[in-house]
C-alpha cells in the first residue's frame, strides 16, 4: 500500500512547487487545473487509484488523500491571495523612486508678528521679558489701581479658576491684560525700566471677528526721571510706521484707564472707519506708589497693544478666528 502513500507525496510537493513558482493569476490557474482539475487533474487520477485499494486500507488512505487535497487547495488560495494583493506594496519596496517630501512647517501668523515687534522695540532700547498667564487679583486690578468694585473685575467679565482659590491662598484668574508684568517688573527692578511683554491673555467676550476669548497683548513701559506724553507718543508711532510703514495713521484719544493718567486710547485707521488697538498713558502715582516707588522721582508711560490688529493690519485679515482655526491653507500663506 506504500504505493499510494508514495504517489500522494510526490503530487503533494510538485502541486506546492508549481504554486511557489507561479508568477501571475494566468500561471496559476494553469496550476490549479493541472493538480486540482475536476476533469483530467493529477487529482482525479489519484483518485482513481483509491478504488484499488485493499477494502481494509481504505478509511486510511482516504483519509490521506483528503488531508493532500486540502493542503495543496489552501496552497493556492494563498498564493492567489498573494498575488492579489495592490502592487504598491511592491512599488513601496522600489529604491529607484525619489523619496517622499518633506514639507516644512512655519512658525504661526501671530509668532512671526510677536518676533517682529520684540526686534523693533529692542531697536528702541526695550527689553522682553515674560509674566506668567495665571495671575493673583494683586497683580491683575490691585496693584494696578483698578478697585474691587470696578467693573473689570466682574467675575462675569474674568476666567476665575475655581479650584485653584483655596490652594494659592487667594483667588487666581487667567490674567485679562498684560499690564501684570509691569507690576511684576517693578517690584522686582529699580528705575529706570524700559520692558516689554508680549503674551496671551484671556477674556470671556462673545466671539466675533474682531474679539477672542483669548488674544495677544504686548505691553511696554517705560521708567525714569522725567517722562512725557510726548515721547510716549513718539515712541508709539514709531513703532506702528515700523511695522506697518509710513502711512499708517495713528490717533490718541483721551480715555481712563485706573492705572495710567492722563490716559489715552489708541486708534489705527482702517479703511474708512478708526479701529482701537490698545491703550495707554502716563504711569498713575498709585501704581508707582503700590511698587514702592516715590512718585515725586520717578515718572513713566505704558501702553498695551493688541497684537493680533497690528498683524490683520498688515496682513489684511479680516477676521481674528482664522488665527486660532489651524487651518493649514490659512496658515501657509505667512
Ligand atoms: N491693559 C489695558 C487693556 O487691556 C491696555 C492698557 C491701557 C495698557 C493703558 C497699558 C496702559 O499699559 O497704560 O485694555
Amino acid at each position: 500500500m506504500s504505493g499510494l502513500s508514495d504517489q500522494f507525496e510526490r503530487y503533494e510537493q510538485e502541486a506546492l512547487a508549481a504554486i511557489a513558482a507561479a508568477q501571475s493569476t494566468g500561471d496559476l490557474e494553469a496550476v490549479r487545473i493541472e493538480f486540482l482539475g475536476k476533469k483530467k487533474g493529477r487529482l482525479r487520477d489519484l483518485q482513481r487509484l483509491l478504488g484499488r485499494a485493499e477494502p481494509e486500507q481504505r478509511p486510511l488512505v482516504g483519509k490521506q488523500f483528503n488531508a493532500v487535497k486540502t493542503r495543496v487547495g489552501a496552497a493556492l488560495e494563498q498564493r492567489q491571495q498573494a498575488l492579489d494583493r495592490p502592487q504598491a506594496e511592491l512599488t513601496a519596496l522600489d529604491i529607484t523612486l525619489p523619496g517622499r517630501q518633506i514639507e516644512l512647517g512655519r512658525r504661526h501668523p501671530i509668532t512671526q508678528t510677536i518676533d517682529e515687534f520684540k526686534d523693533i522695540m529692542g531697536r528702541f532700547g526695550f527689553s522682553v521679558v515674560d509674566g506668567p498667564e495665571i495671575e493673583d487679583e494683586q497683580h491683575n486690578f490691585i496693584a494696578l489701581n483698578i478697585p474691587s468694585e470696578h467693573p473689570a473685575r466682574d467675575p462675569l467679565d474674568n476666567f476665575y479658576l475655581a479650584a485653584a482659590d483655596t490652594a494659592a491662598g487667594g483667588p487666581t484668574l487667567l490674567r485679562s491684560q498684560t499690564s501684570t508684568v509691569q507690576i511684576r517688573v517693578m517690584e522686582q527692578t529699580k528705575p529706570p525700566i524700559r520692558i516689554v511683554s508680549l503674551g496671551r491673555v484671556y477674556r470671556p467676550d462673545t466671539i466675533d471677528a474682531t474679539h477672542s476669548c483669548m488674544f495677544h497683548q504686548m505691553e511696554g513701559l517705560l521708567i525714569d526721571g522725567d517722562v512725557t506724553l510726548a515721547q510716549l507718543k513718539t515712541v508709539l508711532n514709531q513703532f506702528a510706521a515700523a511695522y506697518l510703514g509710513h502711512d499708517v495713521k495713528i490717533r490718541f484719544r483721551p480715555s481712563f484707564f485706573p492705572f495710567t493718567e492722563p490716559s489715552v486710547e489708541v486708534d489705527m485707521l482702517w479703511g474708512e472707519d478708526w479701529l482701537e488697538v490698545g491703550g495707554a498713558g502716563m504711569v498713575d502715582p498709585n501704581v508707582l506708589t503700590a511698587v514702592g516707588y516715590d512718585p515725586d522721582e520717578v515718572t513713566g508711560f505704558a501702553f498695551g497693544l493688541g497684537i493680533e490688529r497690528f498683524c490683520m493690519k498688515r496682513h489684511e485679515i479680516n477676521d481674528i478666528r482664522r488665527f486660532y482655526e489651524n487651518d493649514i491653507r490659512f496658515l501657509r500663506q505667512f
